[in-house]
């Protein structure tokens, strides 16, 4: 989705935009410009493209063309209008007193654009974005003061914001704002920042600020101060981000997602070794107390994509192992369907950005419910991190790629965890088991990464079917959650439709659709499904369809069925989806990489999905 960087400082700005933008490339955009302000003159410049950031880049001789110390710049995801130079950003008005950039949905534009018209405001773009400039540009002329056009411009603007911000009467600063997208405010040796992303402004400093909602900072080169909406000041914590800059670079792989995959061993290490310690699982980090676990009743699984598989596969480890029944929701659809939750649960959010609207929705219905929710986020300080009442971090480490790969397998560790220390609360396991679970948990690594050593299997298999029209994924219980999201990494990733199916449903409608030579993939991990998913594949293949088998070393029989077959380490049974997920990831991959696609930011993807 957009992304926003701002500088003023002692360093020319513009280059320092366009390596700040870069590092948002993976969110997804269609367009960029950047905004700078010259000293000697004044004069603020704008420059846009349409399409890559290199276009853009070109046509500023990588920034050196435009000078100035202070400016802001943007990455657009087209919401209102089509992606074109006109309706990228910044805005400004016509006498460039206000430029503006903006992330997020004004739901009100129309009614503000009305209002503007009538007084003698003109519109030359179809954004929301152009409303919020010359709302601002308003109440400047009205009031004088940037600080009070900026606060009754957020009072009059339903949606989402994330502003940047300048005003040509006052040079040497910049101005943000934000309610419900993300914003941060970062203070370098050579100045400040702002950015809706940490990786934009990791190589210049690891110092930064949270904004909050319906908040403003304003910033100099050498020092910020934050208001709130009464136009107060207000102090802040400066938060250091311990994720350094080498995490956000691609080291040496051709893309994100192939190394986000090859770091998923030393980012499941690094989550187990965050909560067990001296072989117990301590969620003192978390707030989370065990007694606390112990009453939870029934428990509600919330999110969107591959968060919400983890959730599917979460509620099979809950509900057998610690008997707690769980249930899992998409966010977008718990949100609007007044949901009843019953007493003593908890609510767990599931979130990589912790910036996903739909999720953080969902989170703040509950809030005002007043049941306590858990947020799993992976994004340190992210709106869902902060306003949950027990956040658990992930510990992946800044996933670049639009694909989830490693913080899909941090999260599953997250369930894993949560699952055993209720299971012990409750006193479904004895301490051996409890023991047993963990020293298998930290087996996962290695096994993680003899998966991985077998990939050029899946990439000589991956590019048979690089052209394949549909591809079916079945399987039962764990293995049908796993399905859900091997689907989900092929369809978005390679463009080919592909489908999960639970597969004792088969027979209930899908397989009408299976026809000569139509890859099905079989996943077979647990061994007590083991001959009911097997028995269907034989009924898909007597219709012609081609077979993947994907189970666990020792099952070899499935050769006797399958066309292809991979294996993965044998484990804990309700660890399985860790180690069958690998295959399923290159194979999505290698698709991609075949087809020659973009891997790491496929077609109208974002990576965090900031509006509904
Ligand atoms: O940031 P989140 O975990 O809340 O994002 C949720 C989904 O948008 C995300 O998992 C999406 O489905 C991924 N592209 C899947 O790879």
């Amino acid at each position: 989705m957009c992304g926003i960087v701002g500088y003023v400082g002692e360093e020319q700005a513009a280059p320092i935009l366009l390596e700040g933008l870069a590092k948002l490339e993976y969110r997804g955009y269609d367009s960029a410009g950047i905004a700078v302000r010259n000293e000697t003159s004044g004069d603020i410049s704008i420059v846009k493209a349409k399409g890559r950031l290199k276009i853009l880049s070109e046509k500023t001789d990588n920034g050196r063309s435009v000078h100035g110390t202070c400016g802001i710049g943007h990455t657009r995801w087209a919401t209102h209008g089509e992606p074109s130079e006109n309706n990228a950003h910044p805005h400004c008005t016509d006498d460039k007193s206000v430029v503006l950039v903006h992330n997020g949905i004004i739901e009100n534009y129309q009614e503000l654009k009305d209002k503007l018209v009538k007084s003698g405001y003109t519109f030359y773009s179809q954004t929301d974005t152009e409303i919020a400039v010359k709302l601002v540009d308003y109440y400047y002329k009205k009031t004088g003061t940037p600080l009070e056009a900026l606060t009754r411009s957020m009072l009059r603007i339903r949606g989402s914001y994330a502003f940047g911000v300048m005003f040509h009467d006052h040079p040497g600063k910049l101005f943000a704002a934000r309610k419900d997208s993300p914003l941060i405010i970062g203070r370098s040796s050579s100045g400040s920042l702002i950015a809706s992303d940490v990786p934009a402004i990791l190589d210049k400093t690891r110092h930064v600020y949270y904004i909050d909602n319906m908040e403003i900072a304003e910033l100099t080169k050498d020092e910020v101060h934050f208001y709130n909406i009464d136009r107060e000041e207000i102090q802040k914590e400066i938060v250091e981000i311990k994720w350094d800059a080498e995490s956000a670079e691609k080291g040496g792989y051709e893309h994100f997602m192939l190394k986000e995959i090859h770091e998923q061993p030393k980012a499941v290490q690094d989550m187990i070794g965050a909560y067990v310690k001296d072989g117990a699982i301590d969620f003192s980090e978390v707030g989370l107390d065990d007694a606390a676990l112990k009453e939870f009743e029934r428990i509600y699984i919330v999110a969107c994509g591959s968060a919400y598989h983890v959730g599917m596969a979460g509620k099979y480890v809950f509900e057998d192992l610690a008997r707690i029944p769980v249930e899992v929701d998409l966010a977008s659809e718990f949100r609007y369907r007044n949901p009843i939750v019953a007493p003593n649960s908890l609510v767990i959010i599931v979130s990589q950005s912790g910036e996903t609207a739909d999720s953080l929705a969902a989170l703040r219905l509950m809030k005002e419910r007043e049941v306590p929710v858990m947020g799993i986020v992976n994004v340190v300080g992210s709106s869902i991190a902060r306003e949950s009442d027990y956040t658990l971090y992930t510990y992946a480490g800044p996933e670049i790629s639009v694909a989830t790969t490693k913080a899909y397998s941090t999260q599953l560790i997250a369930m894993y965890l949560l699952a055993i220390q209720a299971a012990k609360e409750k006193e479904m396991i004895d301490d051996d088991r409890y023991a047993e679970l963990l020293a298998e948990m930290e087996t996962l690594p290695s096994k993680i990464q003899k998966t991985l050593d077998d990939k050029e299997r899946i990439q000589w298999f991956a590019s048979k079917y690089a052209n394949a029209r549909d591809i079916f994924f079945i399987g039962r219980g764990l293995d049908y959650a796993i399905s859900l999201e091997g689907s989900l990494k092929m369809k978005e990733i390679s463009y080919i439709h592909s489908e999960a199916y639970a597969a004792g449903e088969l027979k209930h409608g899908p397989i009408s659709l299976v026809e000569n030579g139509i890859l099905v993939v079989g996943v077979l991990t647990q061994s007590d499904l083991f001959e009911k998913t097997l028995s269907n594949m034989v009924e898909v293949k007597s219709r012609g369809a081609y077979l993947m088998g994907l189970t666990t070393y020792g099952n070899y029989n499935i050769e006797d069925t399958a066309d292809f077959s991979v294996y993965v380490p044998k484990t804990e049974e309700y660890f399985t989806t860790s180690l069958a997920i690998v295959p399923l990831q290159l194979m999505g991959y290698y698709v991609s990489v075949a087809k020659g696609l973009d891997v790491d930011k496929p077609r109208n993807l974002a990576k965090s999905v900031t509006v509904e």
